[in-house]
C-alpha cells in the first residue's frame, strides 16, 4: 500500500479491434500516468531513466523483463518491466517497446510512474514494487459491434468455446491462443505471474468478456497482469477507419492502483486526435 498512483488512462479508439489481418503491433491501445511527477535531476528521475533504458535494451532480445534500479540513491528505487506478445519476434518487439518508450515520453512526461500498452507490448515503471504481484482489476476493455441480427447462439457458442481454450488446463503458458468456428480468442500474461497468477488473470479477464460484451463479435479487456480478447474473422475488418461509431461515446476507465480507485471518463473525440499524434 506504499504508492498512492492514480493512473489517469487514455484510449484510443483505434487500437485494439481490428482483425489478424491488419495487425499493428504499435497501435496504441491505452496508457496511465500518475498524477505525482517526479523532480527533474532527483535521483528518482535518474533511476527512471536507468530502468527505461535497460528495458529498452533488453527487448532486442527477450519477450520480458523486469528491472530495478537504485544505482543514484538506494532510498528511491523505481521498478519497471515489459512484456511483448508471445508470438512477435525479438526484432518486433524491440521495435513495440521503443515505440512505447516514446509514448509514455509524449503522454506522461516526468511520471512518477506510468504504464502503456500497444497491440504488441506492455510497459510499466514506477516506484512500488509491482513486480511479481497480482492484479486483476480491469484497466481498459472494449467490445465490438453486436453480431449481425442481434443474438446469434453460433457465434455465442464459438466465442465461449475460443475462449474456453484459453483457461483450458492445457492453455498454460503466458501467451495463449483459441478458435472455434470462425472465432479466434488470445490471451497474455505479464511475465512475472506465475502460471496459477496467470491461470486467474485470463479467468478474470475472460469472465469480464463474457460479462460485458455480449453478443460483440470482438472483445478486449485489459487487466493489471494479462488481458484477453477475442474476434470474428472476416466480420469486420477496417476498424481503424471506423472512427465514427466510437465519436460521442466515452469510456470509463477504472484505475485501482493500490491505494487508490480513480474513474475518469475521458472523451474519444479527444483521445481519437492523441491516437493519431501518436501513430508513427
Ligand atoms: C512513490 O511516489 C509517491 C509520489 O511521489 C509517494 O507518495 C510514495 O510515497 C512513493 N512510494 C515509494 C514506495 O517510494
Ligand atoms: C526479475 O528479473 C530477474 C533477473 O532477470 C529474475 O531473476 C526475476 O525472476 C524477475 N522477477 C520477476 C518478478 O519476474
Amino acid at each position: 500500500m506504499s504508492t498512492f498512483m492514480l493512473l489517469l488512462l487514455l484510449a484510443s479508439s483505434i487500437a485494439s479491434l481490428t482483425t489478424s489481418a491488419s495487425d499493428d503491433y504499435t497501435d496504441f491501445v491505452y496508457a496511465g500516468c500518475s498524477q505525482p511527477k517526479y523532480t527533474l535531476g532527483s535521483p528518482y528521475q535518474l533511476n527512471v531513466d536507468s530502468v527505461l533504458t535497460s528495458l529498452a535494451n533488453a527487448a532486442a532480445f527477450s519477450s520480458y523483463a523486469n528491472f530495478t534500479s537504485s544505482a543514484a540513491g538506494g532510498s528511491f528505487p523505481a521498478y519497471g518491466l515489459f512484456q511483448c506478445r508471445g508470438d512477435l519476434p525479438f526484432s518486433d518487439c524491440d521495435s513495440c517497446v521503443r515505440s512505447g518508450l516514446s509514448r509514455l515520453s509524449a503522454f506522461c512526461p516526468s511520471a512518477a510512474g506510468a504504464a502503456v500498452q500497444l497491440r504488441g507490448c506492455f510497459l510499466r515503471y514506477g516506484n512500488d514494487s509491482f513486480l511479481g504481484k497480482p492484479d486483476t482489476s480491469v484497466l481498459y476493455k472494449k467490445c465490438g459491434p453486436a453480431a449481425a441480427g442481434g443474438y446469434n447462439s453460433d457465434q455465442l457458442g464459438m466465442r465461449d468455446a475460443a475462449l474456453a481454450d484459453l483457461t483450458s488446463g492445457a492453455a498454460g503458458g503466458s501467451y495463449r491462443v483459441g478458435a472455434a468456428g470462425y472465432v479466434q480468442a488470445m490471451a497474455q500474461c505479464v511475465g512475472d505471474q506465475s502460471a496459477k497468477e496467470c491461470d486467474d488473470c485470463v479467468a478474470a479477464a475472460v469472465a469480464h468478456l463474457r460479462a460485458v460484451c455480449g453478443f460483440a463479435v470482438a472483445g478486449d479487456a485489459y487487466l493489471g497482469k494479462c488481458y484477453a480478447k477475442y474476434w470474428s474473422n472476416g466480420v469486420y475488418t477496417t476498424s481503424k477507419t471506423d472512427h465514427g461509431d466510437e465519436a460521442g461515446k466515452t469510456l470509463a476507465i477504472i484505475i485501482g492502483l493500490m491505494a487508490g480507485v480513480a474513474l475518469i471518463i475521458v472523451f474519444l473525440s479527444f483521445l481519437r486526435r492523441a491516437g493519431h499524434d501518436g501513430k508513427y
